[in-house]
């Protein structure tokens, strides 16, 4: 019989019935089935009640970034990533910044934006400004929602009202904005939203659609700069002058070209998506408020803007700025239940998610800032190399007391591949060399 991926119920299953189930579909064995295990220290029912159909953890390699002095404070900063080198690269940036006293970061409010879309509205102009004179009762029905939020200094400030035209005629879009305080905001903004609609929709003479937040947080800011010094950057091929005016060329490439500029936001995105992660946020939603406000800041015919910028001072020092949109929260969400994210914030030592939007800003900068500087001197290959052929060499069946020599061979023959580690490691053996 063909088999269904209708399997009605999954829900009400155990984890041990639905593994069971996993088992039968794909015949894994007891040891893949074992990659699923949750790790100790966490309570299976956590993850349980995070998501549905929960069948098992899947873990993510948590790296700590050193030398990070952020606003004269010092932070040993938890990443979440896949990817090799992002770790040592921002550590290392840190470690340049800090010789100029680390980085220096700020924040706005932390405002959110909830959008209501209404339709069919007739005369769009005149519906904006009956919105707009209903504010102030409008607000007061958005703080009912939440209570605590305002007991906490938050709560919905203001509203916008947008004319979009559009092939399905002018839409009114109304920005309610809230001031989150130190959550991520969704379920206060989409659930004050939600209750604004049908007020939203009769005032304007029309019917409301879409009630929910808009990622594109652009009055939730964070920004960061910091100075790396030139003769830090010198290599055994370049001055550190060189090396400074050999990344203002390469980040001006991001600068006028999309190609170049996506990869160079997708840098930026591997030290804040990591950190983001490691504290249980959103970071789908903070990617793609990023990348939105990349394109939304765009001026001139450019579609795509660097979340970056570097300048020279006047001694000849490299400056790296940073801003973007960080909707980060400490309150909710998987921040607050989700054990590890919660022993990552207590190892950060943050006061508020201000403070933590400030970290993630600074990563940001540091891991775009060690991603030029590899590219304008001796390329990102090396460094990547190396930690890929480690990867190589476990898998070849390197024991740990081997990796070292064979990660050399391979490194310095420049064929790192499974075969060859192989033929390395039996090389090593056959000659007793352990
Ligand atoms: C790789 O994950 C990120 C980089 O490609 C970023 C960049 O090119 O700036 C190295």
């Amino acid at each position: 019989m063909e088999r269904t991926s209708e399997v009605s119920g999954l829900y009400r299953l155990s984890i041990a019935e639905r593994r069971k189930i996993l088992r039968d579909w794909a015949d894994l064995t007891d040891a893949e089935l074992a990659a699923y295990d949750f790790p100790p220290g966490i309570d299976p029912g956590i993850f349980d009640r995070m998501i549905e159909n929960v069948v098992g953890s899947y873990a993510y390699p948590l790296g700590i970034a050193t030398n990070f002095r952020i606003n004269q404070k010092d932070y040993l900063i938890p990443m979440a990533i896949e990817e090799p080198s992002v770790v040592a690269a921002a550590s290392n940036a840190a470690k340049v910044a800090r010789a100029e006293g680390g980085f220096t970061a700020q924040t706005t409010p932390p405002i959110m934006i909830g959008q209501v879309q209404i339709l069919d509205v007739a005369d769009p102009a005149a519906g904006r400004l009956r919105i707009l004179a209903a504010r102030d009762a409008l607000l007061e029905t958005a703080n009912a929602q939440d209570p605590m939020l305002v007991k906490f200094g938050g709560g919905a400030r203001d509203l916008e009202v947008r004319m979009i035209p559009s092939p399905r005629g002018t839409m009114l879009v109304v920005h309610l904005l809230v001031d989150a305080r130190d959550a991520a905001g969704m379920n206060a903004v989409n659930t004050m939203c939600e209750a604004l609609a049908p007020d939203l929709g009769r005032l304007a003479g029309g019917r409301s659609l879409l009630r929910i937040i808009s990622n594109l947080a652009v009055y939730r800011l964070a920004r960061a700069s910091a100075t790396f010094r030139a003769h830090l950057l010198a290599t055994d091929s370049m001055t550190g002058p060189d090396v400074v005016e050999a990344i203002l060329d390469a980040y001006t490439l991001a600068a006028v070209d999309p190609f170049r500029c996506a990869t160079h936001n997708k840098g930026i995105m591997n030290g804040i998506s990591a950190v983001v992660a490691a504290t249980g946020n959103d970071f789908r939603a903070i990617e793609s408020g990023a990348h939105t406000y990349a394109a939304f800041q765009a001026k001139n015919g450019a579609v795509v803007k660097p979340l970056t910028t570097y300048e020279k001072d006047r001694n000849g020092n490299l400056v790296g700025s940073i801003e973007v949109p960080l909707a980060v929260g400490l309150i909710g969400g998987a921040t607050a239940v989700h054990p590890t994210a919660r022993a990552n914030v207590k190892l950060l030592g943050v006061k508020g998610a201000a403070e933590l939007a400030q970290i993630v800003a600074s990563v940001g900068l540091a891991q775009n800032f060690a991603a030029l500087r590899a590219l304008a001197t001796e390329g990102i290959q090396r460094g990547h190399m190396e930690l890929h052929a480690r990867n190589i060499a476990a898998t070849a069946g390197a024991r740990p007391d081997e990796i070292d020599r064979v990660v050399a061979r391979l490194v310095s023959e420049h064929r790192i591949r499974i075969d060859r580690a192989k033929e390395i490691l039996d090389e090593l053996r056959a000659s007793g060399s352990r």
